[in-house]
């Protein structure tokens, strides 16, 4: 793929047939050759999937529901986002290397493209998936907060966009399918934005014991009380207010935005809608995945 087809500006190019920033790129064999650790645990997702929610919560499972633990730094110095680079300000691969065991490693890396020693040293990973009408709604405001990403246009044309996989970590369907054929692998545990949205308590206790901790109810309280959106919202360690003004501007639209499924609704027409269902069922033809796109 070329993309300079794409009026995507100069920040974007392409690695392994995937869009992505240019920056990332640009040290790729850092990322390649990273060296995974059998402790190492590897939270995995499509961007605007509920990532920094499921970090924070198993962030919390680590320190058993040590509130203040999980407040002593910013959630992308806590869990470093393996792959994001971006000169001297960003290297999640030097966060890393410097970073004492057990670590938790953000990655928006489909399976192929995370580095090889990770399912090597048969690392346990957590991917979370979220539904791809309101995966697209979130990435649009992301975009549209995010200074380093062009305009993405109106919205329809951001959905084209997406549909299309031309944006970065490139087509969604792809993402969720192929991490959607590791969920066999005992290492893998495959969770649902929605699932979480429905019923929390059920859904920290599997990761606990995915995890292979101990719940007592109190803890499990905890958890959900520190990781509810509104405490996410306004926690400065977990709503990217640590991130410069300069990189993140969430005077345009914050980071912990709505927290809510079914917010496509308010932004797919009923012709949009119908475009993007006839595009989606092409896409998953065959695939087992089944996502709720409302609770
Ligand atoms: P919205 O833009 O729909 O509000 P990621 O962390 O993968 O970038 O995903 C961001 C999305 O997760 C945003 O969705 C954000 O509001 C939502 N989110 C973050 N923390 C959340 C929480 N505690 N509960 C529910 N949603 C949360």
């Amino acid at each position: 793929m070329d993309s300079s087809k794409y009026d995507y500006g100069e920040n974007f190019g392409e690695i392994h047939g995937i869009l992505l920033y240019k920056e990332f790129i640009e040290y790729w064999s850092d990322v390649e050759a990273f060296q995974a650790r059998p402790d190492d645990l590897v939270i995995a997702a499509y961007p605007k999937s509920g990532t920094t929610w499921l970090t924070e919560i198993v962030y919390m499972i680590y320190k058993d529901g040590d509130v203040e633990k999980c407040k002593e730094d910013a959630i992308f110095n806590r869990v470093p986002h393996l792959e994001c680079r971006a000169k001297e300000m960003f290297n999640g691969v030097k966060q890393l290397k410097e970073m004492k065991s057990p670590r938790m490693i953000k990655t928006h890396l489909p399976p192929q493209l995370l580095p090889a020693s990770f399912w090597e040293k048969r690392c346990k990973m957590i991917y979370i998936c979220r539904n791809a009408k309101d995966v697209a709604v979130s990435y649009y405001y992301f975009f549209l907060m995010v200074t380093i990403h062009p305009d993405p246009g109106s919205f329809p044309e951001f959905v084209d966009k997406f549909m299309q996989g031309q944006v970065p970590y490139g087509s969604w369907y792809d993402h969720v399918k192929s991490w959607w054929e590791k969920n066999e692998d005992p290492r893998v545990l495959f969770m649902f934005y929605e699932d979480m949205k429905e019923d929390i308590r059920k859904e920290v206790m599997k990761l606990m014991q995915f995890l292979g901790r101990k719940s007592s109810e109190e803890l499990v309280d905890k958890i959900i009380k520190h990781t509810s959106f509104q405490e996410m919202k306004n926690n400065p360690s977990t709503n990217y207010t640590m991130m410069p003004e300069e990189i993140m501007n969430q005077k345009v639209s914050p980071f912990m935005r709505k927290g809510i499924s079914g917010d496509w609704k308010n932004y797919f027409t009923l012709a949009l809608n119908e475009r993007f269902d006839i595009h989606y069922e092409q896409q998953m033809k065959g695939c087992t995945l089944k996502l709720k796109t409302e609770i």
